[in-house]
């Protein structure tokens, strides 16, 4: 009994998986299009942080823009679907999917590096902001290198 509701269980999940990115589709998100936009404002939020940091501003405001930043990278697989490798112009490599591990794991750098930057902001710490603005853009730079075309 116990182990033919486990199977069915499983079953079901299995199934919804599989369902999952169809109903997506059909309910009109497109993935390559959220993350291509989600990209563009990260990437107008780093740019941002950059420019206080370069002019030696009020790092403080900058903890905001990171959380946002942290966010997405936690989101960057979600956007990342089996199924999406082609279409719409995109830019991202096989290897998101043939190497997910490594994928997710560039993600996370970006998270962490992020989370980072988001505290040292709200402590005020402009040295530290500095050197996590850095490490950020380096997590940026690593990701793009291994799963993005030119
Ligand atoms: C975990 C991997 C990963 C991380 C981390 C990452 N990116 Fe990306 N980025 C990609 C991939 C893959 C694409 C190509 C997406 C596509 O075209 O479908 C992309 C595309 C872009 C684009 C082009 C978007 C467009 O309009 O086509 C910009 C700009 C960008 N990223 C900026 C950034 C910035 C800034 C950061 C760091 C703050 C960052 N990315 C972090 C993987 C990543």
């Amino acid at each position: 009994m116990t182990s033919k509701i486990t199977l069915c269980a499983i079953g079901l999940l299995a199934m919804t998986g599989m369902a999952l990115p169809n109903m997506a589709r059909a309910d009109g998100l497109d993935p390559i299009a959220i993350r291509q936009v989600g990209m563009d404002l990260a990437n107008g939020n780093f740019a941002f942080i950059k420019t206080v940091v370069k002019a030696n501003g009020d790092v403080k405001p900058l903890a905001e823009p990171a959380k946002a930043l942290a966010r997405w990278g936690k989101t960057i697989p979600v956007v990342f679907p089996a199924g999406s490798d082609t279409g719409e112009n995109t830019k991202a490599k096989p290897a998101i999917w043939s190497d997910r591990a490594g994928f997710e794991k560039a993600a996370t750098a970006m998270q962490d590096a992020a989370l980072k930057l988001a505290d040292a902001a709200k402590a005020g710490d402009s040295a530290a902001v500095a050197a996590d603005t850095k490490t950020l853009g380096e997590s940026c730079g690593t990701c793009h290198r291994h799963y993005k075309t030119k």
